[in-house]
């Protein structure tokens, strides 16, 4: 048995609790061991203590009504969720109501998300892959969460989202694609947003967020600063499906914006990260207010600016810019900017890069979860300039 493996890492001081088995092809009239596992995972959650891990055999579940999450572990006795070993499990929305929502309907808070989290603290959810539901995770008022190796895609709504007073959550190793809002003709699915919330300590790392209708992702009224590292957004904001009136932004990192009410002022930092291929902008401030701190990221071939910083209050230090379509840079107030290609000068084109083949990042990911590392958009000239995907 390989499943050992999987605990690695986050396992020390934790409390050695039950362990719960849920197969697509088990009863829930079954004991939950190995050999006679639940079928359903809310019952399995229903049934969990705080320490308890719930390990989900591979197949396709497809509940029709959501899974909600609303109990709290500890520190010291985590739950966890998790694919067990390397197996493929899919949780399959499609039965669940509101998918998709009427257009312009409004869509109950209770029903989002096929894993629906509230409340929830002190929860580890690892390798399981979301599609079609109304959102696929959604969190509200959810601290001290991991969230590790999930797929998030083709959901009805935004792939992942946390709202609410949420704080201390780590997203790793995200892959949130093909997500659309059919309720709003793609005005508002991103792949993974960051909204509507407060809670210092939250960090994204490792996400790739593709092919989503409207932003790869959004930070919209999030009132305090997410730290974003190694993350890869492209080919957001293009009308996949054939929506009329389409909406989609397509901005790689929307870093926030709201009403001047809500807005607070949030600051966020963001390295390493790459945005290319966007409907829109590489990285925009949005209207939004903070100090943010943006290094070494690159933008490249997006449809607008490569960063737009007019409200935030900016350091950007060593980031590159090129072949975006309206401006590499577009800057105005209070930005402090040194080293980036923009201040270097010179000629800024694919020429000036190793590789401008994407595929190492948009191919499978290594075991680890992390991508594959290649030149893609590392400078010719060896200078330590822009994101890389060697880390
Ligand atoms: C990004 O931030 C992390 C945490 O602060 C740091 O360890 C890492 O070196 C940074 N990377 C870059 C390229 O600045
Ligand atoms: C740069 O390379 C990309 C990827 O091959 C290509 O799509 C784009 O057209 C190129 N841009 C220019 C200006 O050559």
């Amino acid at each position: 048995m390989l499943f050992p493996i999987v605990f690695i890492g986050f396992s020390a001081q934790v409390v050695f609790g039950a362990t719960i088995y849920v197969s697509p092809t088990g009863l829930d009239t079954a004991a939950g061991t190995i050999t006679a596992p639940l079928k359903s995972i809310q019952s399995a959650i229903d049934k969990a203590v705080a320490g308890d891990t719930i390990y989900l055999r591979a197949g396709t579940y497809s509940p029709t009504t959501n899974i909600q999450i609303k109990k709290s572990g500890t520190a010291s006795a985590l739950y966890t969720l998790s694919a067990y070993s390397t197996e493929k499990v899919i949780i399959d929305g499609e039965g669940l109501p509101y998918t998709p929502a009427d257009l312009d309907a409004s869509l109950p808070s209770a029903s989002r998300g096929i894993l629906h989290i509230q409340g929830a603290s002190y929860w580890k959810l690892y390798g399981i892959e979301l599609i079609n539901g109304p959102y696929g995770i959604y969190a509200v008022d959810s601290s001290y969460n991991t969230y590790e190796k999930l797929v998030t895609r083709d959901n009805y709504e935004t792939g992942f989202q946390l709202q609410g007073a949420s704080a201390h959550n780590t997203v790793l190793y995200l892959d949130s694609y093909g997500n659309r809002d059919p309720r709003k003709n793609g005005e508002s699915a991103d792949g993974l947003g960051f909204k509507e919330g407060t809670g210092a300590g939250n960090l994204i790392k490792g996400a790739r967020l593709w092919n989503n209708v409207d932003d790869g992702l959004d930070l919209w009224e999030f009132k305090t600063g997410i730290e974003i590292q190694d993350t890869i957004s492209w080919g957001n904001g293009f009308n996949r499906w054939g929506f009329t009136d389409f909406g989609g932004d397509g901005n790689g990192f929307k870093l926030g914006g709201g009403d001047a009410a809500d807005i607070g002022a949030a600051n966020h930092i963001v390295n390493n990260s790459i945005a290319f291929l966007n409907a829109a902008k590489g990285f925009t401030d949005n209207s939004q207010t903070g100090n943010f701190v943006l290094t070494r990221n690159t933008a490249w071939n997006n449809g607008d600016s490569g960063f737009k910083m007019a409200t935030a209050v900016s350091t950007l230090t060593s980031n590159i810019a090129a072949l975006n379509t309206n401006s590499q840079v577009s800057l105005s107030g209070t930005q402090t900017q040194s080293g980036n290609s923009w201040n270097i000068g010179g000629t800024w084109n694919n020429a000036t890069f190793k590789s401008v083949d994407s595929s190492s990042v948009t191919g499978a990911r290594a075991s680890s979860g992390k991508i594959v590392g290649s030149d893609f958009l590392l400078p010719v000239s060896g200078a330590a300039l822009g994101a890389t995907t060697y880390w």
